[in-house]
């Protein structure tokens, strides 16, 4: 099964969003591997959001990245980084669909979640964020009633 980062960013946590946006998630079927809460500092944002370096609006990024702890989780699953980034949904709040988190909950930039965006990046993500022994290999109760046996996923 794929694994994938979820950043719970800020305003999640400033906005009461903690079950609603973990309960979205759980719903879809999908596995908790790892969840934790820290707050995250100028190396580890310009490690994340290296890619970013350059754009205008990296400095207010880490600034709002700073503002407050995050809540980051693994989350497993058949496919889970397409079927993740399609539950977030795009990135402005404003011009995301109805349905995602970002399109029913955000308006702007300030968007509530991360989610890696390809299987290799999340594997550098959750290496970034998570020791080995912060993750959990379990048998989730409820799983063949989520995957029909011929699924491959
Ligand atoms: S780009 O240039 O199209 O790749 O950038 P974009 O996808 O629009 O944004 C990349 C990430 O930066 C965040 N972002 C911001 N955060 C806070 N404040 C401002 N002004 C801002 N502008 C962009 C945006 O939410 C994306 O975050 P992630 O974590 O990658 O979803």
């Amino acid at each position: 099964m794929e694994r994938t980062l979820i950043i719970m960013k800020p305003d999640t946590l400033q906005r009461s969003l903690v079950g609603e946006i973990v309960g979205r998630f759980e719903k879809k079927g999908l596995k908790i591997a790892g969840m934790k809460m820290m707050e995250l500092d100028d190396l580890k944002l310009e490690e994340h959001y290296a890619h970013h370096k350059d754009k205008p609006f990296f400095g207010n990024l880490k600034k709002f990245m700073k503002s407050a702890p995050v809540l980051l989780m693994v989350l497993e699953g058949a496919e889970v980084v397409q079927a993740v980034r399609i539950i977030c949904g795009s990135t402005k709040g404003v011009e995301a669909d109805a349905g995602t988190i970002r399109g029913d909950l955000a308006m702007t930039n300030w968007n509530l979640v991360h989610a890696s965006d390809s299987l290799e990046t999340a594997e550098s993500e959750i290496k970034r964020f998570f020791n080995n022994d912060e993750l959990f290999s379990y048998a989730k109760l409820g799983t063949d009633m989520v995957y029909e046996s011929e699924f491959k996923g």
